[in-house]
């Protein structure tokens, strides 16, 4: 028996072995940090769901109690409202995938979805694929079901084929069972890539022959700046894709509903796993959402919020462009996020505290890895502060980055410190002691 808490919790030799991945993630304990007013934080990935005119909800809410009252506040299915399930399905047809009412599962958010996913396949040990730098919240998911996870490789238009096909041949090769392949193929979070049409075929065409499903996680596929994005992996590949959509970003994250889309066989079980969790998704909030998609311009609202963002990632870009024209960054063209790169000798995390005291914050790398990469990497996060904050905190955080390149400089002209060598001394015996 493993022990996972700490002496002061009395009960720390009865946590489950799975506890041990639950911990505090770096975005987690940034948010009390970087809540103070005073601080500019690019760091959490909150939907700036101000833009949501307010009457739009209160409507929504005022008819379903008046006319379904009863039922939005009774328990409902395992599976979600099926009139809400009917939306959906236009929501992912913006997005060229078909369907059924019937393979849908409504979730309490997308998050739901990933543990719930998690769940139903993996055994402690077994391997997950993820893309590499992958989206934090999933990880933790990954890491608190005991899966080892096999990161790949991205570049500038998100996963690498070959890279997969070597992660498969490697893993094959050490006898390893693989589970699933995880991505965020559209505006992915943290890099805030787009896979192009001919890589989606390429790696739907690699997971096929390699007999791995693919979990493709798609929150942000309808927030685009510049034209639409290649439609979702689902609607080329039916029986081998789990796709999980959100409202979090397209409306409000508050009502905590998203779903997945499953092959037939699994979205019996994922409905089985839905009840043994929540019983059945909020009734309440379904009804509330279903109102609004019936009633309100939900397209035109989702052009607002691209409107937003895109001027948000617009100051961003022209911020960094100025304040720190050395370093190196993705331009998202729709999404949330600018993954950053920093000179290799920066440390993200450790310098953090640093720019918390400049009243600016982010998420570092290391977070968006499960094998430590990811040092010299951050994510900014364009999405709540206005641009004016955005380019203030950019012009911070070009004093914390400038302030510790200095301070590498300045150390880097030192004499470097006289070292022993190992082999010159404990490693290797003397001598004459043979
Ligand atoms: C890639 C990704 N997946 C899933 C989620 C979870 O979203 P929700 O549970 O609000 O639907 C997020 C939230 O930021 C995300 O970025």
């Amino acid at each position: 028996m493993t022990n996972h808490g700490n002496n002061l919790d009395q009960w720390y030799d009865h946590y489950a072995d799975r506890t041990a991945g639950l911990a505090a993630s770096e975005v987690r304990a940034l948010f009390a940090v970087a809540s103070r007013p005073e601080v500019v934080s690019l760091a959490g990935g909150m939907p700036f769901v101000s833009a949501l005119p307010r009457e739009l909800v209160i409507d929504a809410m005022e008819r379903v109690m008046r006319d379904s009252g009863p039922v939005a506040l009774q328990y409902g299915s395992g599976q979600g409202m099926p009139a809400l399930r009917e939306h959906i399905l236009e929501v992912m047809a913006l997005e060229g995938i078909r369907g059924s009412v019937d393979d849908i599962v409504v979730t309490t958010g997308s998050q739901h979805a990933l543990e719930l996913v998690t769940k139903l396949f993996v055994n402690p040990g077994d391997s997950i694929i993820a893309e590499a730098p992958s989206y934090v919240t999933a990880l933790t998911v990954f890491k608190s079901y005991q899966a080892q996870v096999t990161h790949v490789a991205m570049d500038e238009f998100g996963l690498i084929p070959q890279a997969l096909r070597d992660a498969i041949a490697r893993l094959r090769a050490e006898g390893k069972s693989i589970k699933f392949l995880y991505t965020v193929p559209t505006f992915s979070n943290p890099a805030g890539v787009t896979l192009p049409w001919e890589r989606r075929l390429e790696i739907l065409e690699i997971a096929r022959s390699n007999g791995i499903l693919v979990l493709e996680d798609n929150p942000y596929g309808l927030l685009y700046f510049e034209g639409q994005p290649p439609h979702a992996m689902r609607s080329v590949e039916e029986d081998g894709v789990i796709y999980l959509g959100t409202f979090s970003k397209t409306l409000a994250p508050g009502f905590r509903l998203g779903w997945a889309i499953a092959p037939h066989a699994i979205r019996e079980k994922l409905i089985l796993a839905n009840e043994a969790a929540v019983l059945s998704p909020s009734s309440f909030t379904q009804h509330i959402v279903s109102e609004y998609l019936t009633t309100a311009d939900w397209k035109g609202q989702i052009d607002i919020f691209r409107g937003v963002y895109r001027e948000r990632r617009d100051a961003m870009l022209t911020a960094l462009d100025d304040y720190l024209p050395d370093l190196s960054w993705t331009h998202p063209t729709g999404g949330f996020y600018v993954w950053v790169t920093l000179p290799e000798n920066i440390d993200s995390k450790s310098m953090l505290p640093r720019a918390v005291k400049e009243l600016v914050a982010y998420t570092p790398g290391t977070a968006f890895y499960a094998d430590g990469g990811g040092r010299n990497k951050m994510r900014l996060a364009f999405c709540y502060p206005t641009p004016d904050f955005i380019r203030e905190g950019i012009r911070r955080l070009s004093t914390v980055i400038n302030g510790e390149l200095e301070l590498l400089t300045t150390f880097a002209q030192t004499a470097p410190l006289k070292t022993v060598k190992p082999s010159d001394s404990i490693n290797s015996p003397p001598a004459n002691l043979g």
